[in-house]
């Protein structure tokens, strides 16, 4: 599937649209929602979003700029009817390129454990213990960009 990606701009209706995705695919499932104090503190992270062909939303992810040298990538989200075809490759893919663009050399992501094969696919190794994030098991995992 050929992808269109953007940087959504914070507070905007596109942004509020990759909300919904990330509430639909990685909290509801979990029980959870953002609280608001949550979604405001990522008002200087980057928000990147991925459309399809028919300009639909179908996939999205968070960038933290972390220190000079890394980029923090969370919330990653592909939208359910979509998952397993190679999109979250192209966005994991996509969100490499704007960390190489602002500088950074390292990626790097807590990787909830089923998704660890996922990472592990696009370059990704797991340092350190397993621990707890929204109650269920985490990795950290990094890649190396340059
Ligand atoms: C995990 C996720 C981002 C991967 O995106 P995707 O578009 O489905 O994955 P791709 O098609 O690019 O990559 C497929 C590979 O990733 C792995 N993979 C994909 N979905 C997986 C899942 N739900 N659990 C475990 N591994 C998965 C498999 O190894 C697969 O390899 P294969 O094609 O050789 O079988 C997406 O499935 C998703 O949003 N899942 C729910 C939310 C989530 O877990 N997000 C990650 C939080 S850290």
């Amino acid at each position: 599937m050929k992808l269109r990606f953007e940087l959504v701009e914070f507070g905007s209706n596109a942004h509020k649209e990759t909300i919904n995705l990330r509430d639909d695919i990685l909290r509801k499932p979990l029980g959870l929602k953002f609280t608001k104090e949550q979604l405001d503190a990522e008002f200087n992270q980057l928000h990147l979003a991925g459309y399809n062909e028919k300009d639909e939303l179908v996939c999205c992810l968070v960038l933290m700029d972390y220190n000079s040298e890394k980029m923090k990538m969370r919330q990653v989200a592909v939208a359910q009817n979509v998952q397993t075809k190679g999109i979250g490759t192209q966005l994991v893919k996509a969100s490499e390129n704007v960390a190489l663009e602002k500088g950074k050399s390292i990626m790097f992501c807590h990787a909830r454990e089923v998704a660890v094969p996922f990472y592990v696919k696009n370059g990704y190794n797991t340092y350190g213990e397993k621990f707890d994030e929204v109650g269920i098991p985490h990795f950290k995992m990094e890649k190396k960009l340059v």
